[in-house]
């Protein structure tokens, strides 16, 4: 649905990633490499999908990671998205390049809010909306690592997405016809404002950064080990790291403060070629799983997906792409179904395999990796 309500620019950003996709891909087929060893005839009246992750109990083990620029998909965008996550008892975590203030989401939201972090607009700009993060109770605090620059993501460069984005109005005339081809979008994006801008990003003098800077922006602000220092003294709250796919970067992360970690590879947006999020989740696993709890995203479509991150020792998975396709088919309402689909898959595929509970899932209900 999300395909045929969206213009082709704007579906291919969500859909898309980084150069030959290599990674998008493998983030997929590396659920095929594990099989089921299902324990059948025992009787379950019900299976409990509970868990809690840093403290915070949630009703079943997916999370809804940052997703960028959801207002452009959606004018309901991230207060929609909060709602629904809220609705659904589970984490939602809020994107620096949100297009809502945050302070407008926190008010919307019935469950607890984490905040993702990117130097956009440097230390001064990071410090006041960490500040304002805190005083509104988001609850933790996400450091994503893996962008220093953004990927290359050919579909946009391809599609024009710059110029699309760009102040001359003559360089939107080539997009006229897939914009009014979806009449709906159109409409909503007008009624909405027509021009995005990050309102909580605020550079000092300057206002809030407008989307089309971004790129731009975060080049010149890559975060690094160093910052984290500085991080911990402008934000009191638990902090996890985003985009890890090395027992040593776990390992750095651990010693920096983390207290969780998320095995990440971006949805395959940044370095391509690197692998799998499953692939690697077991390293990471065996290098910090005794200390801090290690979350994982990457390819997440069905719940046998969730099953399978959990077993290799998972706390968690972070879903992407899937709550924005439900968000930008339908916006609160898709978000909600597409948090649903996944509970009923997630239940299912726990009384096929014949586990009582979430918390029981481990390895044991995995056959060994077999190549492919
Ligand atoms: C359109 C889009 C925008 C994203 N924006 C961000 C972002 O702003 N910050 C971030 O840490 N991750 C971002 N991500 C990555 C997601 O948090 C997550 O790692 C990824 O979507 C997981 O893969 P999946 O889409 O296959 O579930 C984005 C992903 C997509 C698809």
């Amino acid at each position: 649905m999300a395909h045929k309500r969206l213009p082709r620019v704007v579906y291919e950003f969500l859909d898309g990633a980084a150069e030959d996709e290599m990674t998008l891909a493998a983030n997929r087929s590396a659920f095929d490499a594990y099989t089921f060893r299902p324990r059948h005839a025992v009787s379950m009246a019900q299976c409990d999908l509970r868990t809690t992750v840093l403290g915070s109990e949630v009703s079943f083990p997916v999370l809804l990671a940052p997703v960028g620029c959801t207002r452009v998909m959606h004018h309901e965008g991230e207060i929609g998205i909060a709602r629904a996550a809220g609705a659904a008892g589970t984490i939602y975590i809020l994107p620096t390049a949100s297009g809502h203030l945050l302070e407008d989401v926190m008010a919307a939201a019935s469950g607890p809010l984490w905040y993702q972090l990117y130097l956009i607009g440097g230390r001064e700009a990071a410090e006041a909306v960490l500040a304002r993060a805190e005083n509104v109770g988001f609850s933790a605090l996400v450091v994503t690592i893996d962008t220093p620059v953004a990927g290359m993501r050919e579909r946009d460069f391809r599609n024009g997405l710059k110029e699309l984005a760009s102040r001359n109005p003559l360089a939107k005339i080539p997009f006229l016809p897939q914009l009014l081809a979806h009449p709906g979008w159109l409409v909503n994006f007008f009624l909405d404002g027509g021009a995005p801008t990050l309102p909580n990003i605020i550079i000092p003098g300057r206002g809030p950064v407008p989307l089309l800077d971004v790129g731009a922006s975060l080049a010149r602000s890559a975060v690094t080990w160093n910052d984290f220092s500085w991080i911990r003294q402008v934000w009191h709250g638990p902090i996890i790291v985003k985009g890890v796919l090395t027992g040593d970067d776990a390992r750095r992360a651990v010693d920096h403060g983390a207290v969780a970690v998320v095995v990440s590879n971006h949805g395959g947006r940044q370095l391509d070629s690197v692998p799998a999020s499953l692939e690697v989740l077991p390293e990471v696993v065996e290098a910090v799983g005794s200390q801090i709890e290690v979350l994982m995203d990457g390819g997440i479509r069905r719940g046998t997906d969730v099953v399978k991150a959990i077993c290799l020792g998972a706390r968690a998975v972070l879903i992407g792409r899937a709550y924005a396709y439900g968000l930008s088919a339908a916006g609160t309402a898709g978000v909600a179904r597409a948090l649903e689909i996944l509970r009923a898959d997630v239940e299912r595929t726990l009384r096929l395999l014949g586990c009582p509970s979430v918390a029981a899932l481990d390895g044991s209900y995995l056959n060994p990796k077999h190549s492919q």
